[in-house]
C-alpha cells in the first residue's frame, strides 16, 4: 500500500491564496511518480471549486477532501454543508477533527452519524482520533475508534482512513515520538479489525516526516500548518517518496 499525505489547510486562504498555494504544490511535484503516494488536499469550502478546477485542468492525480460536513443531504441548516454537496467536488472528508470536537462540541455519536452519511455519498472519511493530554492512556482513543465505527458493515470499514492525532501535538511543534505513534496505530488497527490505513498527525514537518513513515504501521500523515506552505509541503512529499 502506498503512503497517503493529507494537507489540512484549516481556516486559511482566500480563493487567490488557494490558487497560489495549489499552483506552488503542482509545480513542485512535476517529477513525482504518483503510483507511490496518494496526496489529498483539504482546502476550506470556499476554495474547493477553484482548487478542483486547477487540479482538473492540470490532470493532476491529487485528490480533494473537505474538512467537515453535516450528516443530512439538504435542509434548513443555515451555515452547514452537506455530504451531498461535498461529494460534488471531493472524494474525501475529514471528520471528528479535535478542533471540531473541542470548539464545536462534536461528540462521538455525531461523528459516527457523519461517517455513515459520508459513506452513503461515496466519500471516504478521514476520521481523527487522539488523546487530549500527553501521557493519557490509549483507552480514550480506542473508545473514539469504536464509537466511530459503531453500526458500520465490515464492507464499508475498508473505506475509512483513520488519523491518530494526539491533541497536545497539534500545532505545538511537540510531535509524538514515532515509535509511540506506531504503537497506538497498531492498537487502532486491531480495534477496527480490518486492514485500514492509519495516518499520524500533529506538528508534522519536512524534518520529522521520515521518522513517522519509516514506522511499519504508519501509512502516512495528516499535515496542518506545514501544508499551507507550498515548498514545505512539497518537501514533505518528497521525503516520503525517498
Ligand atoms: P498541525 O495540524 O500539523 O498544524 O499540527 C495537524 C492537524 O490538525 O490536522
Amino acid at each position: 500500500m502506498g503512503k497517503i499525505i493529507v494537507g489540512n489547510w484549516k481556516m486559511n486562504g482566500t480563493r487567490e491564496e488557494a490558487k497560489e498555494l495549489v499552483s506552488g504544490i503542482i509545480s513542485g511535484l512535476q517529477d513525482v511518480e504518483y503510483g507511490q503516494i496518494k496526496i489529498i488536499l483539504c482546502p476550506p469550502f470556499t476554495a474547493l471549486a477553484i482548487v478542483s478546477e486547477i487540479l482538473n485542468k492540470q490532470r493532476m492525480e491529487i485528490k480533494l477532501g473537505a474538512q467537515n460536513c453535516h450528516f443530512l443531504p439538504c435542509g434548513a441548516y443555515t451555515g452547514e454543508i452537506s455530504p451531498k454537496m461535498v461529494a460534488d467536488f471531493c472524494q474525501y472528508v475529514i471528520l471528528g477533527h479535535s478542533e471540531r470536537r473541542r470548539y464545536f462540541n462534536e461528540d462521538d455519536a455525531l461523528v459516527n452519524r457523519k461517517i455513515k452519511s459520508a459513506l452513503e455519498y461515496n466519500l471516504r472519511p478521514i476520521v481523527c482520533v487522539g488523546e487530549w493530554k500527553k501521557g493519557d492512556s490509549s483507552q480514550g482513543i480506542l473508545s473514539q475508534v469504536k464509537e466511530a465505527i459503531k453500526g458500520l458493515k465490515r464492507d464499508s470499514l475498508r473505506n475509512l482512513i483513520f488519523a491518530y492525532e494526539p491533541v497536545w501535538a497539534i500545532g505545538t511543534g511537540d510531535e509524538a515520538d514515532p515509535s509511540y505513534a506506531n504503537k497506538i496505530i497498531k492498537e487502532i488497527k486491531e480495534a477496527v479489525g480490518q486492514n485500514i490505513s492509519v495516518l499520524y498527525g500533529g506538528s508534522v514537518t519536512s524534518s520529522n516526516i521520515s521518522g513517522f513513515v519509516k514506522q511499519p504501521l504508519i501509512d502516512g500523515a495528516l499535515v496542518g500548518g506545514a501544508s499551507i506552505k507550498a515548498k514545505e509541503f512539497v518537501k514533505i512529499i518528497k521525503r516520503v517518496m525517498k
